[in-house]
């Protein structure tokens, strides 16, 4: 390819693209992942010519190879392991999506047992943990307290938290999935001031959760099938995302050599904010903020404003320019929930039903491909289950964690795996000389 001092050709064969910068020449290999789009591998490019690349928010970067979790934005494809997401909520249970995950692919019956059984005997957390709770506000937001007792985990588990044992990276892996449901129920039962409730191991995954966040001492509970089928779904449907910002922190974190706990609870503190797993909660209070059919014009008038910051939350993803796959399960199980409670008129539901027709066929939402994502319809559901709207975030977070558990595992078994440490274009003051305080 032919190249001039100032120009920046990018050409791309088959297996090599040719890039020239400055009148240099390199080769760069391009990589073909099994599915999904070539990937140019522009490891060598700093070595060979001096220059680094600029993608802020990694529009265009892989950051890591996987196995895992597949996507494609267009066509509104998610699999885990080579399996689509809508077999795996409709026939599997969050156990065996958790077993995909960690171990790449599903588990025999007896494999499944003893899996099951592994993780119901790690589903209490060290009494003292209980103590710690007393230590945050009443009032403080049950993400915050995520946030620190789930960091807290490695002064009470320093027993598997050395990355370099496989026995203790599994052990550390199934106490965090195990114990997750735990600390986030006694997240809620804080949140809400009634003592905490010991999990019940005859119970599921899902059915156990909601056990541990409704029952009280003073009367017997009753776990309702049909609602805990709905939080299984729930759970698989955010089981895992591929390179999500949380994901990706937890991958940065764990690059270091940091511990399972550290890394986890830095990827909880990544998803509390509005643009990831906050958008949930978010969503939810757009829609009581909007609160009547005959207000959605105005918002979404305020949506298409470029002047205005509001944003339709529980609309739009980085990667989806389609239907979001678990949206559309998702919108099932929230009519099968509403079904089941008996909820004919929620305002809120006609409020989403209504925002969600006419954002499918508005211009400025066709124009740019913004369809309703899964925390659009996530939100309403919850709600309907009996979770404030400040829980909502919490229960993403326990359904992540066997993602950003199986994406660590994943890179820590990497033979190629460098602690992450991005560049950047410098465009700051260049050298000068510093002044004395006195004469400035
Ligand atoms: N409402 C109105 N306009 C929007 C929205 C929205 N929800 N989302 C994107 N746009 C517009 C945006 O203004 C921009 O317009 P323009 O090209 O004229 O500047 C264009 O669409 C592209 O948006 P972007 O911000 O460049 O896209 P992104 O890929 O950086 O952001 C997103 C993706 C999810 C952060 C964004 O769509 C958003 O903020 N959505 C609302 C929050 C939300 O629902 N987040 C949950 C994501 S799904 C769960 C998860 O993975 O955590």
């Amino acid at each position: 390819m032919a190249s001039s001092s100032n120009e920046k050709d990018f050409a791309m064969t088959d297996a090599n693209a040719d890039f020239s910068l400055n009148g240099k020449s390199i080769n760069l290999k391009v990589r073909k992942g099994s599915v999904g789009p070539e990937v140019v591998d522009i490891g060598s490019l700093y070595k060979e010519t001096g220059a680094f690349t600029y993608d802020p928010g990694f529009t265009s970067t892989a950051s890591c190879e996987s196995q895992i979790t597949y996507i494609d934005g267009d066509e509104g494809v998610l699999l885990h392991r080579g399996y689509p997401i809508d077999q795996l909520a409709e026939q599997g249970d969050f156990l065996e999506v958790c077993y995909l995950l960690l171990y790449g692919e599903l588990p025999t019956r007896t494999q499944k047992e003893d899996f099951d059984r592994r993780v119901t005997r790690h589903t209490m957390v060290h009494e003292q943990m209980a103590w710690f709770y007393r230590g945050f506000r009443r009032d403080a937001h049950p993400m915050a307290v995520m946030c620190g007792v789930v960091g807290a985990l490695s002064a009470f588990y320093h027993d598997s938290t050395d990355i370099s044992d496989p026995q203790q990276r599994m052990i550390a892996s199934i106490r965090l999935i195990a114990k997750m449901p735990t600390i986030a129920a006694m997240a809620y039962k804080y949140h809400v001031g009634q003592p905490f409730v010991y999990p019940k191991n005859e119970l599921n995954f899902a059915a156990n959760f909601l056990h541990m966040c409704f029952a009280v001492p003073c009367e017997d509970y009753k776990v309702n099938p049909i609602l805990a089928r709905a939080m299984e779904r729930i759970f698989i449907l955010h089981a895992d995302h591929e390179q999500n910002a949380s994901t990706s922190t937890v991958r940065l974190a764990g690059s270091s050599g940091a511990n399972p706990f550290a890394c986890i609870a830095a990827g909880i503190a990544c998803l509390w904010g509005p643009a990831h797993g906050g958008a949930n909660e978010a969503a939810l209070n757009m829609l009581g903020e909007i609160g009547s059919v005959d207000r959605i014009p105005e918002f979404i008038a305020r949506a298409k404003d470029k002047n205005d910051p509001f944003r339709l939350m529980g609309f739009g993803h980085r990667v989806y320019k389609n239907y979001d796959p678990r949206a559309k399960i998702m919108q099932k199980t929230t009519h099968e929930v509403l079904g089941e409670l008996g909820i004919k008129d929620d305002p809120l539901l006609d409020v989403a039903m209504e925002l969600e027709r006419i954002a499918l066929t508005d211009e400025y939402f066709i124009e740019k491909k913004l369809y309703p994502n899964i925390d659009f319809y996530s939100g309403i559901t919850l709600k309907a289950l009996g979770f404030p709207t400040t829980m909502f975030t919490v229960l993403f977070a326990v359904a992540r964690t066997v993602g950003w558990i199986a994406q660590w595992k994943e890179m820590i078994e990497d033979p190629s795996q460098k602690i992450g440490r991005p560049r950047q274009l410098y465009t700051g003051h260049t050298q000068r000389d510093y002044t004395p305080i006195a004469k400035r």
